[in-house]
């Protein structure tokens, strides 16, 4: 069955929705914990480098100044090796050494590159614990001068730790702003096929129906035909096909909204439903006040509430009470509450029931709400939603309104 199809295609649609999160998370995990661990193997390199160094220090300073050249040259390569990894050499005091690798302007007086160098040792305590060189002093063969070798991760190892976060970043708000770009041309469309449908339909459907209007005046001067209520029935019909046809050429063309009263406007679709359905129905339209006005488009907004009213009759089974409240809010808004003693919407389903081809029923389109989502947010920059729902006890859709802000107006 079509309907059957369409409903599918949602249940595919969130699936694979599930499925392209799914994967990024994966690609996202497996590019943090790739770097990971690469930070993990250059950080283990610049340790032993770092260790190294404080050991060359340590034995430089070990030997005596009449030290054969070759090691002093080797020393010298290790110490001046190092130009990336940051470190301050400071004793037990305070005194500070040396400091290699951060960055100290020239103008800078000595108490404020003194100042800069403590707070950097403070940091980089932190982070690692400092090496500990100790000298032999070859005369008296005890340590001297101990220093401590404060360091921490070199400008390129702390870039790595947070380039796939930056990446990651960027791509999600490229994806974000693509999925935007493209959701937007998807409803661009949706709009043109609505659109262009209901104004195919109204305009298909006006030949035929002003010809059957001028037969039905012709037949009503026909002194042969006997029964005159088929007569009143036929215009009746063709009455309603009309006003199908308005409903149909009002979604097609920005339609004209005027300040109505939703009360009358309610009781009148209920008076028209009320022998469609069955008599096992209740049927009660209650309002705050006897006239409550809202900006409305007459023929669309019947078509809403129709809609909706027929939902809930059908989720009652054709047994139960339907209950509309119309209410004024304070803020220039007006509610129209449709209550049933139906079966409910399954809290799982709540979300999907506006979606158009989301239907349960055997002989449903799943349209009538996604049109009625359509035409009050749409046409009437109003709201509607599930207000309540309660499996097996009822349920109750809430439709939000507009009413005039001009506080002059008298209706
Ligand atoms: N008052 C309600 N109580 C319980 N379920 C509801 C109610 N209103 C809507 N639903 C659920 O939402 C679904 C979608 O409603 P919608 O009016 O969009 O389509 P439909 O009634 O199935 O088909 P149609 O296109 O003929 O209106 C229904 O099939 C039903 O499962
Ligand atoms: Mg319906």
């Amino acid at each position: 069955m079509a309907k059957r199809d369409g409903f599918n295609l949602y249940e595919n649609k969130s699936n694979l929705k599930w499925v392209v999160l799914a994967i990024s998370v994966i690609i996202g995990g497996g590019s943090i914990f790739y770097t990971n661990f690469l930070v993990e193997k250059l950080q283990d390199r610049e340790r032993s480098f770092i260790r190294l160094y404080a050991k060359t220090l340590e034995f430089t300073l070990s030997e005596s100044v009449t030290i054969n050249q070759d090691i002093n040259f080797i020393s010298e390569e290790i110490i001046y090796q190092n130009n990336s990894i940051p470190m301050i050499i400071m004793d037990s005091l305070g005194v500070i050494y040396g400091a290699r690798n951060i960055e100290i302007d020239s103008s800078w007086t000595r108490a404020r590159i003194n100042n800069k160098l403590r707070s950097m040792v403070a940091s980089m305590k932190k982070d690692y614990p400092p090496i500990r060189i100790a000298p032999i002093d070859q005369s008296t063969g005890q340590p001297y001068l101990v220093q401590y070798l404060y360091y921490k991760n070199s400008a390129l190892l702390t870039q790595l730790t947070y380039y796939p976060y930056v990446q990651l970043s960027v791509i999600a708000i490229f994806g974000f702003i693509a999925y935007m770009a493209f959701n937007y041309s998807r409803v661009a469309e949706q709009n043109r096929v609505w659109v262009g449908m209901a104004k195919e339909t109204a305009h298909q459907l006006g030949t035929p129906i002003s010809s059957l209007m001028a037969w039905i005046e012709h037949l009503k001067t026909d002194p042969g035909i006997k029964d005159v209520t088929i007569l009143e029935e036929l215009d009746k019909d063709v009455h309603k096909l009309g006003l199908i046809t308005e409903r149909f050429s009002n979604i097609g063309s920005v339609p004209k909204l005027t300040n109505e009263d939703i009360m009358a406007e309610v009781e009148r679709v209920i008076a028209y439903l009320r022998p469609r359905i069955s008599s096992k129905v209740e049927m009660k339209v209650r309002g705050m006040n006897e006239q409550i006005f809202a900006q409305i488009n007459v023929a669309l907004f019947e078509w809403v509430i129709e809609n909706v009213c027929k939902n809930a009759v059908d989720a009652m089974g054709g047994e139960g009470k339907l209950e509309i409240n119309v209410l004024e809010g304070s803020d220039w808004r007006v509610f129209v509450d449709i209550s049933d003693t139906g079966k409910g919407i399954n809290p799982s389903k709540v979300k999907q029931v506006f979606n158009p081809g989301f239907t349960t029923k055997q002989r449903g389109w799943g349209l009538g709400l996604a049109l009625a989502k359509r035409i009050i947010e749409n046409y009437h920059k109003g709201k509607i939603y599930v207000k309540s729902t309660t499996v097996d006890h009822g349920t109750t859709f809430r439709i939000v309104l507009n009413r005039l802000h001009d506080s002059s107006y008298i209706p």
